[in-house]
């Protein structure tokens, strides 16, 4: 009786942690678009934004990983990658509808506020590449200009994730 009972304990408890772990991933990739399930490379976020919670409206705010790490001490407008590497860019805005375009790569992605738009793509191309903003949303969209710095494999350095 006492040992049925521990039983039913472990499996109650075992579907609690099943829906705890997998009802969050299930929602974060319902939302992602464009998500390629096959790609292993760096992700990088990027979150746009053109409203008055920060100081100077028109940001691309960076940072190594995923869109739900996001911390505030990204790095605006500027994005170091190494050559060869794949990369899959997690775009998201934080208020208005805004168009990511990037030189070199042939990227243009529309961004969605509460929406994640996914694109992989192989750095095989070094250099400097101008991102921007191609869609007008408001009083900062001139500032929405920021680089991707594709580096040489003698100049790479381990980039934190
Ligand atoms: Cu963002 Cu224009």
């Amino acid at each position: 009786m006492r040992k049925r009972y521990l039983m039913g304990e472990i499996l109650a408890i075992g579907i609690l942690i099943a829906i705890l772990f997998a009802l969050p991933v299930a929602i974060v990739n319902y939302h992602v678009r464009n998500w390629n399930e096959h790609s292993s490379g760096r992700i990088v976020g990027i979150v746009a934004r053109n409203d008055n919670i920060v100081d100077q409206p028109g940001l691309w705010m960076i940072q190594n990983g995923p869109l739900w790490n996001y911390r505030d001490k990204s790095l605006p407008n500027e994005l170091e990658i190494n050559h060869g590497e794949e990369i899959t860019l997690m775009l998201t805005a934080a208020d208005a509808v805004h168009e990511f375009s990037l030189d070199g790569y042939g990227l243009a992605e529309t961004i969605y506020p509460g929406e994640v738009t996914a694109r992989t793509f192989l750095a095989d191309k070094l250099g400097e590449f101008k991102f921007e903003c191609t869609s007008y949303c408001g009083v900062g969209h001139d500032r929405m200009v920021g680089k991707l710095i594709v580096v040489p494999k003698e100049k790479q350095t381990a980039l934190a994730n």
